[in-house]
């Protein structure tokens, strides 16, 4: 049992060190400097921060006078466990409050910067960070992704705008998810594919491909999936995607559970089919809400299903594995096609069909019709 346990805490510690994924300077300066406009007057609170090490500080702090900032609020979470992160080793969690030069040389200067102790451990869901979020009217950091739910929830109950760094499987969450399809939360716009480097804690393995130390001994690994979340507005996302395949049935076949056409890629889209599209969920990257409406993601409790075939589970050989499922274990699916698809999935039990099934879809729509187009 003792055993278990302490497996378990290994298990949390590796989950935790996750959570210490420092942003670069220079991905903060791409997204950021889209919103100067947003910014002028305002106060800026980066809340999972801690000011040392911390890039958002650095950009703001340095970029006060040109954003033409109010103030800066970070507040520095003080770890449970300080072996783990070395970089947060402090013996109080601490804040600092930020109201730009004061001696003319354009520079934050340590007695420019306003250092405060919290009585708590600076998590953004205590009452005095609550406080000093309500104070704020931006919100920009990188949060903890294993709270990533949390902490956006909780900037949108307190009606903040915000623009924050995370992982693209957030978009299949349903409760962010949903906040995307009500046109409360967007993509930002610098990152859209790759990958990028953070800074992590000195004792992270760097197992991944990619990772390096650099001269100071400061570790780096590349992360996939990343990007920026928001609801601060930005030209691009209102340029219409440029559509240029035409719509047949052949090349589009329906999902055999839910009556809408597939679309393996973003530029695939049919730019003359007016019913629902079931497209990857890159295609948000490109995503115009004057052009299509985001309907549904395509998994179980999301969409309903308008079949429930009984199927057996094929392994990745194609070949059969005696487990059963129903709705291809809650996906969108559609017959093998032995042209297009590798290998099939599943095998209908009744019939002996074959089928495929296509994860991580969004349903979307156009919003004017084809023929109606305004454009
Ligand atoms: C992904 S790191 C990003 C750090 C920094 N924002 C950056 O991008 O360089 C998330 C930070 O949130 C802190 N953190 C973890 N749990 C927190 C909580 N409950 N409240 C506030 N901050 C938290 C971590 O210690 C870590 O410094």
């Amino acid at each position: 049992m003792k055993g278990t346990i302490s497996n378990k805490n290994l298990k949390d510690a590796k989950e935790n060190k996750k959570d210490e994924f420092y942003t670069q300077l220079a991905d903060i300066e791409k997204e950021l400097k889209n919103y100067t406009e947003h910014f002028k007057g305002k106060t800026i609170l980066c809340n999972c921060d801690d000011p040392r090490v911390s890039n958002f500080f650095h950009y703001f702090a340095y970029n006060f006078e040109k954003l033409k900032l109010k103030k800066l609020i970070t507040t520095c979470y003080k770890n449970q466990d300080e072996t783990l992160f070395t970089q947060n080793k402090s013996e109080k969690a601490i804040y600092l409050e930020y109201y730009g030069d004061k001696n003319g040389n354009k520079i934050p200067d340590a007695e420019e910067i306003g250092i405060q102790h919290l009585e708590k451990d600076g998590d953004f869901r205590s009452d005095e960070c609550i406080e000093l979020l309500k104070q704020s009217d931006i919100i920009v950091t990188n949060p903890p992704f294993s709270l990533f739910r949390e902490y956006v929830a909780q900037l949108i109950e307190y009606n903040k705008k915000f623009l924050i760094i995370g992982n693209l499987n957030a978009i299949t969450y349903k409760d962010i998810f949903k906040l995307i399809k009500e046109q409360q939360l967007w993509l930002g716009k610098s990152i859209h594919s790759g990958d990028r480097e953070f800074g992590v804690p000195e004792d992270y393995p760097l197992t991944a491909a990619g990772s390096r130390i650099d001269n100071d001994g400061k570790k780096y690994i590349r992360v996939k999936g990343v990007r920026w979340f928001s609801n601060l507005d930005y030209t691009e996302r209102h340029e219409e995607l440029i559509l240029y395949k035409q719509y047949n049935s052949t090349n589009y076949p329906k999902y055999d559970n839910y009556d809408a056409i597939n679309v393996d890629k973003t530029k695939e889209i049919p730019m003359d089919y007016d019913k629902a599209i079931g497209v990857p969920i890159t295609f948000l990257d490109k995503y115009n809400p004057e052009q299509f409406n985001v309907i549904a993601l395509g998994i179980v409790g999301s969409i309903e299903f308008n079949a429930d075939k009984a199927m057996e589970i094929l392994d990745k050989n194609g070949e059969p594995t005696g487990k059963y499922t129903r709705n291809a274990k809650g996906t969108l699916y559609r017959a093998y096609n032995p042209k297009t698809d590798k290998i099939p999935a599943f095998k209908d039990l009744e019939t002996g069909n074959l089928y495929s099934s296509i994860y991580a879809r969004v349903i979307i729509k156009r919003v004017n019709s084809y023929g109606n187009r305004t454009k």
